[in-house]
């Protein structure tokens, strides 16, 4: 059979993630989804993360027929650390050892691929879809309010808004979602001074890389991010809101769905949650790249502890800088932790954000974390870290009103106070928004919602991408 031919017969998409717990994840709910809908797939991980998942790997590999992994370094000692600061170590190793590696499997599968999917961090993406004649979609798994605040960096230096011409955060950034942006609420890259930054650098050649997809592919809904999604047209015409992907996969199952993690999950605290009151359990996680360091390691346990509430506490190995402390853990986090708190390395997040008994989430707002919460209907209080999380929290706080935004803040008084604030003075209101907004979530992935219908556009597109381009575009 021809090539062409064999195309025709069987649409064929490469996925390729920024290999990260976050990304990684939410790509193979998007790559599980695709399998169900009976397209072929092959899922480019790395050989670190992939060694992580083997379960996950065994479960997607054994139910679906049409569903690979094929890995590749990423270029870093297995020993390197892979969290948020060392994101342009990666990046530069896999543009220089993976990205060649890439463009050989891509040209060397033996069904042809005939559609590429890509995280927008990868601006190589483009050319080695240029060359090899193929329609590229860039999913970029940070949030769409994320993206945009990335997307508009170029305007904002030309504007003089960026780099900050003084220290005063709180100053309102002209031109910015009708004046809720503050300075301090733009991304973490924006508080860069020299924009010869690599990182700085690094985000103006993806906001130009961007728009030189076919389409762009987010894990939001309608309803949750109607005005950005449609700021983002302008960019690219072509744009599919699938999510929240882990809620949308689940409907389409009507089942669990593997958890992707790539940390071993204790189940136990599951069994803690069972013996606590509804609403009663702050959760608290920082996710898989941030570090905290051990002074905010101490501001937020004190402040859990002072605030009488319960805790269960997702302490990722490595998620605290410096060495162990030379004096004991006082007495009182001690006592406090043993009446009302449970604390482990990682938990089945998604489990526990639905569980009865937990009223509230200190997340640090990545995006995986937010969707998470909202699907479960869980008030947040956010402490971001970098990136898009510093927007996010801006979101969460101050346009869908789901939580309080605590960020630049780390400070026992003012958590112990955001966590009353949040489980006990206005309990009633944020439950009630987050309540709605689930429900929103909820129907926007069912039979009829908008991102239902979005993905069933996205299989059919890709099931004519095996049209010759020219016809298509
Ligand atoms: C990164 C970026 O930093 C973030 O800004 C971006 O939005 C996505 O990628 P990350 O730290 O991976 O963030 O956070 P997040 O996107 O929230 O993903 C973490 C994932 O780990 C979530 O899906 C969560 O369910 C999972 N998790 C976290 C667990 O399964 N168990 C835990 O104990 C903690």
């Amino acid at each position: 059979m021809a090539k062409s031919e064999a195309a025709v017969l069987c649409p064929h998409v490469m996925i390729f993630p920024l290999p990260l717990q976050g990304p990684v994840k939410c790509m193979l709910k998007l790559a599980e989804m695709l399998s169900l809908a009976g397209i072929r797939v092959t899922f480019l991980n790395s050989h670190h993360v992939q060694r992580r998942i083997p379960d996950s790997a065994a479960y997607l590999t054994t139910k679906y027929r049409n569903f690979r992994f094929q890995t590749l370094p990423d270029g870093l000692p297995d020993d390197n650390p892979r969290t948020g600061d060392q994101i342009l170590n990666l990046l530069q190793s896999m543009e220089d050892v993976s990205q060649p590696l890439f463009r050989q499997i891509l040209h060397s599968a033996a069904t042809p691929v005939t559609c590429l999917i890509a995280d927008g961090v990868f601006t190589f993406a483009a050319r080695v879809a240029k060359d090899a004649g193929l329609p590229l979609l860039y999913f970029d798994t940070i949030s769409p309010c994320g993206l945009w605040g990335l997307l508009s960096l170029p305007t904002l230096i030309q504007a003089g808004e960026v780099p900050f011409a003084d220290e005063e955060l709180d100053e309102v950034v002209g031109g910015m979602e009708g004046g809720v942006m503050r300075r301090r609420d733009l991304p973490s890259f924006c508080r860069i001074k020299d924009m010869k930054d690599p990182i700085i650098e690094l985000v103006i050649k993806e906001a130009k890389h961007i728009p030189l997809a076919q389409g762009l592919i987010f894990n939001t809904f309608q309803h949750l991010d109607a005005p950005i999604l449609s700021q983002m047209l302008s960019i690219c015409p072509n744009i599919y809101a699938v999510g929240p992907l882990h809620a949308h996969l689940k409907t389409r199952l009507a089942a669990d769905a593997a958890s992707n993690s790539i940390w071993e999950e204790d189940k136990s605290c599951i069994s803690w949650l069972h013996s606590q009151p509804p609403k009663s359990v702050i959760y608290v996680s920082i996710g898989s790249l941030a570090v905290m360091t051990r002074v905010q390691l101490y501001e937020i346990w004190h402040g859990l502890v002072n605030s009488g509430a319960r805790f269960l506490w997702a302490r990722r190995p490595g998620s605290v800088s410096g060495s162990e402390p030379d004096d004991e853990v006082p007495l009182d986090l001690l006592e406090g932790t043993k009446e009302r708190g449970y604390v482990v390395s990682w938990v089945p997040q998604e489990e526990v954000l639905a569980h009865p008994s937990v009223g509230g989430f200190l997340t640090h707002s990545g995006w995986n974390s937010t969707l998470e919460s909202i699907v479960a209907g869980k008030p947040m209080i956010c402490w971001p870290f970098h990136a898009d999380q510093q927007v996010n929290g801006r979101y969460v706080g101050e346009v869908w009103k789901l939580g309080l935004d605590m960020k630049d803040s780390c400070d026992r008084v003012v958590v112990e106070k955001m966590i009353r604030e949040l489980m006990e003075v206005r309990k009633d209101f944020f439950l009630e928004r987050a309540h709605a907004m689930a429900k929103l979530a909820h129907s926007s992935v069912g039979p009829g919602g908008s991102s239902s219908l979005d993905f069933d556009r996205l299989i059919q597109d890709i099931k004519m991408m095996n049209i010759p381009m020219n016809k298509i575009l």
